[in-house]
């Protein structure tokens, strides 16, 4: 159903993120229409405040004296002070702020440069090709289990070089830890969370410990690099911030871009007219990658803390408050974005927030972009028919947009 429609049909003034009314899971759009138009600034019955605009989420990004990412008071009540999840999501760089993310940060970017980037992409191309292969002649598969998800989790296990037999148990502890950060949490999923926590955290002890015994090549290997050189003067991370750090790469980059591939394919098999132009003129593939990140972000919700009272939209918000950055209503602002609720793979310019921005933009946002590329063209080109069949399960994620199952016949 067209948003605008609906949308006048939303009580947006009570809308409450840590309760959302039924139907936002699947359909979130709607609401972030009527944000957009009747509150893009709105006060939340705990106290924090949901931002929608374009302007202001991209303002807010770039300004770090009046909005900080650290998440310790937030964090504390939410997980407990001390506890496994608070431990891990307070000292990874993505919840930080200077001196720790400065120093973090130029770390993991020195490992993530575009030219290490363009290095995997031969080994990222047989990846892909390899798991075609195996779809090939299966009556119907799951784009999500045996496609989408597999990919991130083998490129980030070789930027962190796991051994592939040891691979298999990171996408329940990603998707644990990262859930741990929706709006509302159930008793379980907090006892998930940090068991996850703690069994990552052994598991890269004891790699680490490995990788100090026999390093691998500094270039290529981000473990080796983010351990650093003991005999060096340049600046090394602690060890529970090389391990916290570890874990939120390995997050970071799997369940987001899972969500991206999966997002892609669902997309271009709802708009079969937008899969038949992508077919028609395949150098579309990158705007084509934009467009799925603006329409169906994989992160729909950033957050920041303010350090002042600040004025946003004529509201004045008061210093120490929890700012909800509204990503997926951001890239959906009319005021950027021309028909905004069109899916449309030519669009040019495309200045989507989905990687958000400032000095904490995504650092994996160009290996990304390649994997989705590379996921996206290959299987198109393969299997150009592909149908979505009943059966789809969203995730069920507010934060983290994508489905859990996507049922498919790959040809027809
Ligand atoms: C489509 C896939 C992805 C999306 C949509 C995405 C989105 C984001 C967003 C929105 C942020 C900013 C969070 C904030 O400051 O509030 C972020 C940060 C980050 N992302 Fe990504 N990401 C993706 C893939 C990746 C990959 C593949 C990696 C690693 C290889 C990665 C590593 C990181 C890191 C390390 C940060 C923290 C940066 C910092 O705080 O300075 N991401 N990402």
């Amino acid at each position: 159903m067209p948003g605008s429609a609906l949308s006048s049909l939303v009580d947006v003034q009570h809308f409450d993120l840590t309760n959302p009314p039924a139907g936002f899971v699947e359909d979130p759009f709607p609401f972030y229409d009527a944000l957009l138009s009747e509150a893009p600034v709105l006060a939340q019955p705990d106290g924090s405040f949901l931002i929608s605009r374009h302007a202001d989420l991209d303002r807010i990004y770039r300004d770090t004296t009046l909005y900080s990412s650290d998440k310790k008071a937030i964090f504390a009540p939410k997980f407990g002070l001390g506890s496994p999840l608070f431990e891990h999501h307070t000292t990874s760089l993505v919840f930080s702020d200077p001196p720790l993310h400065t120093r973090v940060r130029r770390i993991m970017s020195s490992a993530l440069t575009p030219r290490a980037i363009a290095r995997m992409e031969p080994g990222l191309i047989a990846t892909v090709d390899h798991l075609l292969e195996g779809l090939n002649d299966r009556p119907s598969v799951d784009l999500i289990a045996d496609f989408a998800s597999r990919i991130p989790i083998e490129v980030i296990g070789n930027l962190l070089d796991v051994p592939l037999e040891e691979r298999a148990p990171l996408r329940d502890w990603s998707l644990a830890i990262l859930g741990a950060l929706e709006p509302s949490l159930s008793e379980a999923d907090l006892t998930t969370g940090h068991r996850a926590v703690e069994e990552f955290r052994d598991y890269l002890r004891d790699l680490i410990a490995r990788r100090r015994e026999s390093p691998g090549d500094p270039e290529t290997d981000v473990l080796t690099r983010l351990i650093g050189d003991e005999n060096s003067a340049t600046e090394r991370l602690n060890e529970t911030e090389l391990i916290q750090n570890c874990i939120f790469i390995l997050n970071a980059g799997h369940e987001t871009t899972t969500n991206l591939i999966g997002n892609a394919l669902a997309l271009l098999h709802d708009y079969p007219e937008q899969r038949a132009l992508l077919l028609a003129q395949p150098e579309l593939i990158k705007p084509a990658v934009e467009e799925v990140l603006r329409f169906r972000s994989p992160n729909q919700l950033g957050n920041r803390e303010t350090k002042a009272l600040v004025e946003i939209g004529g509201v004045a918000i008061p210093r120490g408050s929890n700012l909800q950055l509204m990503i997926g209503a951001a890239n959906r602002d009319p005021a950027v974005f021309a028909q905004p609720e069109v899916f449309d793979i030519t669009r040019r310019p495309n200045r989507h927030l989905a990687f958000a921005g400032g000095p904490h933009v995504c650092v994996g946002l160009t290996l990304a972009r390649l994997e989705g590329k590379i996921a996206l063209e290959r299987f198109i080109a393969r299997f150009p028919d592909y149908q979505i069949l009943p059966g789809r399960q969203h995730g069920g994620r507010l934060r983290f947009r994508g489905y859990a199952a996507l049922p498919a016949q790959l040809s027809v």
